[in-house]
């Protein structure tokens, strides 16, 4: 029972000002290379969340000494190519794709047998596409099917690459980027546009040798290591990802305001916002301002009518990557049809966020168009449930979870939503977060 939420009341409105934890990448990211600095590095304001906890014990094993002190955790980096631990040394990167593809980058250099495991939605995704071009540097890795469980021993003698990433994904160009720290000479990466903290962070922070030139929609990355780098201190900003719940609920919501600061506005992270306005959300920035390379800004938003539907351009595909879910939901309140095309990586993540967002549309009485690469949303502006709805069997996927309430906020109904659990690997705290707001939510659940 504990494990699942019952909502079954409209959030009243609110007018109310939010921090949201820290940002899920920049923490992941921090850990790594914070790990392989020469010194101790602080954080400040890093995601207590189980993708992020699992990046820290998994770091532990590998001989890196993390520590946190009462407002921050600190790491005593052991340099490039200094982890220390036994042989065969078996490493459960739990839910997380980006830690245990960001890890195999990091292992490049090291030369002892490490099993890198995850959980059941993990075990299922796949890693060819960071298997492919760390062989390439000369790191050897045994998998089944390209999935974990995977063995992974690197090389002393590391070749740099030339790499075409085609995919747009951040994780395998970070994978590379921090193999690349360990090889000599220079790696080059030609990488369809995606977020660029791993780049930011060795630029601004590590002060690496890394150049990259935007051209129309990819970049040209180039990048040489094997040059240690000191420790670094981070503060890591509020996560948009984790925000755009509490946007979307926000604009759904009636007559209220919501004012969120200190998050990262990274351009490539903010398709989301873009999107929400052109559907004629309310939203405002303000305090745009840089951080160690990271733009960060304060986002106001307010209940918004008259949403209108969207036909979303491709090239915001992975700009908006982790919030497609929850902006599925503000299509189904929208006015007409809502197209989003070249979309089929969305079946790559925790869960196929494609059929789960699609079925969750269908059971809310939504009209959908499914194809393997894009989907049709037929908009009701007038949606409003007066039924059970069970959330059951969507996989586990967080970000399924936490739309599922926004949708029990926002439209009616009795929402009985399982899986409460899946929080825990991005945003333990929503739930509390919520009831901050107003929401009417059983004290049990949150904990
Ligand atoms: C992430 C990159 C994205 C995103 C994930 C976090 C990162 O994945 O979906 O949640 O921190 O690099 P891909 O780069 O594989 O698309």
């Amino acid at each position: 029972m504990k494990n699942c939420v019952l909502i079954n009341s409209l959030i009243p409105r609110f007018n109310k000002v939010l921090d949201i934890p820290g940002d899920k990448s920049l923490s992941i990211r921090w850990i790594l290379l914070a790990s392989q600095a020469l010194g101790k590095s602080k954080a400040f304001n890093l995601l207590e969340s189980e993708d992020v906890l699992n990046a820290i014990i998994s770091m532990r094993k590998l001989g890196v000494k993390i520590i946190k002190r009462d407002d921050y955790y600190e790491i005593n980096g052991v340099g490039l190519n200094g982890f220390e631990h036994k042989n065969n040394l078996k490493i459960n990167a739990g839910n997380s794709g980006t830690f245990a593809r960001l890890l195999c980058g990091s292992l490049a250099g090291n030369v002892k047998y490490v099993k890198v495991i995850g959980d059941k939605s993990l075990s299922k995704r796949d890693f060819s596409r960071i298997v492919k071009p760390l062989k390439l540097f000369g790191v050897k890795i045994k998998t089944k099917n390209n999935k974990l469980p995977l063995t992974i021993m690197g090389s002393r003698y590391l070749r740099p690459i030339s790499y075409n990433e085609v995919k747009g994904s951040a994780q395998v160009k970070s994978a590379i980027l921090i193999a690349a720290l360990n090889t000599p000479g220079q790696t080059i990466i030609k990488s369809k546009f995606s977020r660029n903290h791993t780049e930011l962070m060795m630029k601004n922070c590590l002060n690496i040798n890394l150049k990259s030139k935007k051209k129309s929609n990819f970049e040209i990355i180039k990048i040489i290591g094997k040059k240690n780098y000191k420790n670094f201190n981070y503060k890591i900003p509020g996560d948009i990802s984790s925000a755009a719940f509490f946007i979307v609920l926000t604009i759904l919501s009636n007559k209220s305001t919501l004012k969120i600061k200190n998050v990262n506005f990274n351009k490539s992270r903010t398709g989301v916002i873009e999107i929400l306005r052109k559907m004629g959300a309310k939203i405002k920035i303000s305090n745009l301002r840089n951080y160690k390379g990271e733009r960060l800004a304060d986002i106001e938003v307010v209940s918004s009518k008259n949403l209108i539907g969207i036909k979303c351009p491709r090239s915001f595909n992975t700009k908006t990557i982790d919030e497609f879910l929850i902006i599925f939901l503000v299509c189904a309140k929208a006015k007409g049809v809502s197209t989003f095309t070249g979309i089929s990586e969305l079946r790559q993540k925790e869960s196929d966020r494609l059929k789960i967002g699609a079925k969750f549309l269908k059971s809310i009485g939504i009209k959908i168009e499914e194809k393997f690469d894009s989907l049709k949303i037929y908009g009701n502006p007038e949606l409003c449930i007066n039924k059970q709805i069970i959330i059951k069997n969507y996989l586990k996927d967080h970000r399924v979870f936490m739309m599922s309430c926004i949708a029990a906020l926002t439209l009616g109904g009795n929402f009985k939503i399982y899986d409460k659990n899946s929080i825990n690997s991005s945003f333990p705290n929503f739930l509390m977060l919520l009831k901050k707001l107003g929401a009417k939510i059983d004290n049990r659940y949150i904990n």
